[in-house]
């Protein structure tokens, strides 16, 4: 049911403000926090590359389809599949997305929450004085254990991207991602800079870029898709939810392009920031998810202007997290909104209290319910696992199954060639190609490795 006409729903103001924000959406705590530590991990050059592909042959075919369902429907995920395919079991699609985004901000507003914490804790030095990241990382371990320190930063970030999205599309969303995402990739060039002139610099360089092609194994490819996946954002209807507030006269390949080049970019990025300053300190690159937390601060306390670097980096990070944080939220409250008959007002405070109260339990993961576990994982991490290693795979595939076998590319192209974008013949038959044979089957064959491994 769409209740609400199109203005009133909300539109973003021109392609860039859209670009921006779904840029915004990709480039989060999985490019700056998961990326970097992934890569060290996974050997380095070796799992960029198989990350590029998997980018370029599955995250880009799903983005454009998932921009395309948002703006032929103009709905949230669940009225986008119900309207193509009225009641049939593929609207399941779109509910399952919706889980999805409650399901990630509760726990990823449990991460941007220790963000905002950095913030402050550079601030105040507190973060910089330690010389071994070792010290360091008891002091992250002791702090995420802290109940009433993270419950409090917790709430903060809800607040934060609630203050964002009651203010709507064009005054909420756009306005914040127009402001921070420049200041983002600004500020993240600086840090390059200052990065790669550290002494040792180009060991971590190396590093980075020289692929060694024995480290490609089964499990690298499956970390590789999954992580491509979460960084796009994809599988979970919040490209729909994005998409469903453009106007027809766009060109939906290009901003698809430019929405996986500029993540791909940041990620990239990041990762010229952190594996240069790493080796410069002599540090090791395989630290895991603590790689921000507590190997960057004893990073920055050696360098000269480090407690300044550090401000910067977790504004940074707290940027990112807040413009991915939002597009999250705005998945459910566009289902309340759009499906329910909510009014924004309403929507945004009721369900973000919702979803904190959901991740009370993420938050506790570290402390006091450290010991509660289930498939022998935290609550955080098994929440984390349910969404993004199985919601989200499984919500991309069954959309490329939708859009390609039972939508039609035909009425995709139809809408992706709305107003005379005349897109480019080879791009059009290799995206159709992509879309309907090799994304499904990748995923499908990845799945299937994972579920049985
Ligand atoms: N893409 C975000 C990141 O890289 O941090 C996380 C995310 C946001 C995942 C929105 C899924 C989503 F729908």
């Amino acid at each position: 049911m769409k209740t609400e006409s199109n203005n009133q729903r909300g539109a973003w103001g021109s392609r860039l403000a859209f670009i921006l924000a779904a840029s915004g959406s990709a480039v989060g705590l999985g490019n700056i926090w998961k990326f970097p530590y992934i890569v060290g991990e996974n050997g380095g050059g070796a799992f960029v590359l198989v990350y590029l592909v998997c980018v370029l042959v599955i995250g880009a075919p799903i983005m454009l389809a998932e921009f395309t369902l948002g703006r032929k429907t103009n709905l949230n995920p669940v009225g986008a599949f119900d309207q193509i395919k009225p009641k049939s079991p593929w609207i399941g699609i779109g509910f399952m997305g919706v889980l999805a985004g409650f399901l990630i901000l509760s726990f990823y507003g449990v991460v941007g929450g220790w963000t905002f914490a950095y913030v402050v804790k550079s601030i105040t030095g507190s973060v910089l004085a330690f010389s071994s990241p070792k010290e360091a990382g008891e002091f992250f371990g002791s702090f995420i254990a802290n109940t009433g320190e993270v419950l409090f930063y917790h709430a903060l970030f809800m607040g934060a991207c609630v203050g964002i999205v009651i203010r709507g599309v064009h005054g909420g969303i756009e306005k914040a991602c127009n402001i921070l995402m420049p200041m983002l990739a600004a500020i993240l060039f600086l840090l390059m800079i200052r990065s790669l002139t550290l002494d040792g610099a180009m060991e971590g360089v190396a590093f980075y870029l020289r692929p060694d092609f024995g480290k490609i194994n089964t499990n690298v490819v499956l970390i590789a898709l999954g992580q491509a996946f979460f960084s796009l954002s994809l599988g979970m209807g919040a490209m729909i939810t994005y998409g469903s507030y453009l106007s027809d006269k766009e060109d939906l390949t290009s901003c698809t392009l430019y929405v996986v080049m500029f993540d791909t970019l940041i990620a990239l990025l990041v990762g010229m920031v952190i594996f240069p300053a790493v080796f410069a300190m002599g540090l090791e690159p395989a630290e895991g998810p603590g790689l921000v937390f507590s190997v960057l601060p004893t990073v920055f306390a050696g360098m000269p202007l480090g407690q300044g670097v550090a401000i910067i980096f977790f504004i940074l990070l707290a940027i990112a997290a807040i413009t991915s944080g939002i597009s999250l939220l705005e998945v459910v409250v566009a289902y309340f909104i759009d499906q329910r008959g909510w009014e924004r007002k309403r929507a945004v405070p009721v369900i973000s209290l919702i979803i904190f109260a959901l991740g009370v339990p993420s938050g506790l993961s570290f402390g006091m319910m450290a010991d509660v576990k289930l498939f022998g994982m935290n609550f955080f991490d098994n929440v984390d696992n349910i969404a993004s290693n199985y919601l989200l795979p499984i919500g991309g595939l069954l959309t490329a199954i939708f859009v390609s076998w039972v939508w039609g590319t035909k009425n995709i192209h139809l809408e992706i060639e709305k107003h005379d974008n005349k897109p480019n013949f080879f791009w059009a038959r290799s995206w159709e190609f992509l879309i309907r044979y090799i994304t499904p089957i990748a995923i499908g064959i990845v799945f299937i490795t994972k579920v049985f491994r």
